[in-house]
């Protein structure tokens, strides 16, 4: 699926099952709480909210948030099954010491990438404490706001970000993207995989009338009203760069929602995809829509009376809707290419001899 994404076909067997995609409904939630003022958050509309930092982060950290996360994990290991390391694409050292991962969320990534490198120590930071009851004694989980001061003493070989869309003003990401650069190894790497979260249809099946279509235009404008846009998609690349780094690569992705595509591989990212829809919905949109809904704040009524719509819509096999994704991953210079840098920063120009 390198660069540009190919059509995806739709299964000419879809029209058989009859009642949509309810069948893939019931993933199990499994969260241990831990007794402490962080891990109550604060709670909002039903939904726990993280409580270690002043301005409010968008997304909910609880047992159904925590379990949307885990199915998109499985989502991104699905698209990527073909390839040689479906958990990330930067060529990093084969023995890197330090890992880290900005956001853990549930810490899925964290873990499993704390067992490809036992030697190294992997640490997932994110607001809100992973509700994980065992870890590889390589992972080390911390709660921190990471737009603060980076204290970490050990320079990192690798850090990585995922679905951190809609967390920071821009300001924000490139203070982050900078203290990522100077935090990482000379010739070390950064990720990092997000969602478009518009939905789009390839063969019109999607259409205007459809909640689904007006989804992430919607989102987009509140998360722009609320001063975080959620289109870091489309801006990580560049802020990517400006912050120095290098060699930098791109893969793009077109995930289906739902089992549609007759592929193989995309009609389970799709399943998947349902899945993750299904538990993640009323998450990403009852902080944004209650805060910053148009033309007002939206009730939380009227947030459920529209999810149910749209739950309804994501269910209907007619529909073969897809999101895009990207992946970026960018090197920091070696250190013979810094010293080349400096050097050619030092050089005097020569000036030319005024001709006779
Ligand atoms: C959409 S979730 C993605 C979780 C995980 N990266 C994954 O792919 O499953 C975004 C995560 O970023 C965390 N987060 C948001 N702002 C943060 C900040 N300033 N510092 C650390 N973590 C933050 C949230 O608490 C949430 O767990």
């Amino acid at each position: 699926m390198a660069g540009k994404a190919e059509e995806i076909a739709v299964d000419p067997d879809l029209y058989s099952m009859a009642a949509g995609y309810g069948a893939v409904d019931d993933f199990q939630s499994e969260t241990t709480s831990i007794a402490s003022n962080i891990a109550r958050g604060r709670l909002e509309n039903g939904r726990r909210y993280q409580a270690i930092k002043e301005d409010d982060y968008w997304g909910p950290s609880d047992d159904q948030q925590f379990e949307a996360f885990e199915i998109c994990h499985l989502v991104f290991l699905v698209v990527d099954h073909n390839e040689p390391n479906p958990l990330f694409h930067a060529p990093i050292t084969e023995t890197p010491k330090n890992i880290l991962d900005i956001g853990t969320g549930k810490g899925s990534w964290a873990i499993d990438v704390a067992d490809m490198y036992p030697t190294a120590t992997v640490r997932g930071v994110d607001i809100f404490p992973p509700p994980v009851t065992w870890m590889p004694p390589n992972c080390v989980f911390e709660v921190d706001d990471v737009n603060r001061e980076w204290t970490w003493r050990e320079p990192f070989d690798f850090i990585h970000l995922r679905l951190m869309y809609g967390a920071f003003d821009p300001e924000g990401w490139d203070r982050l993207y900078q203290q990522a650069y100077d935090a990482l190894e000379p010739g070390g790497w950064i990720e990092q995989m997000e969602l478009d979260v518009r939905l789009y249809s390839e063969d019109g099946s999607l259409k205007p009338e459809h909640q689904l279509y007006g989804w992430g235009p919607l989102f987009i404008r509140c998360s722009e009203r609320a001063g975080r846009s959620l289109r870091t998609h489309e801006t990580m690349r560049d802020a990517i760069k400006k912050a120095g780094f290098v060699d930098v690569h791109e893969k793009k992705y077109k995930i289906p929602i739902g089992p549609w595509a007759k592929d193989k591989l995309l009609k389970e990212a799709g399943h998947l995809q349902y899945a993750h829809w299904n538990t993640g919905l009323e998450g990403w949109a009852m902080w944004l829509l209650t805060h910053f809904g148009e033309p007002k704040p939206w009730t939380k009524e009227e947030v459920q009376v529209f999810l149910a719509k749209v739950r309804a819509e994501l269910k209907n096999p007619a529909i073969h809707a897809f999101e895009h994704g990207n992946r970026v991953w960018a090197r920091k210079p070696t250190r013979e290419e810094m010293a080349a840098r400096e050097a050619k920063g030092k050089e005097v120009p020569v000036k030319a001899e005024p001709s006779t």
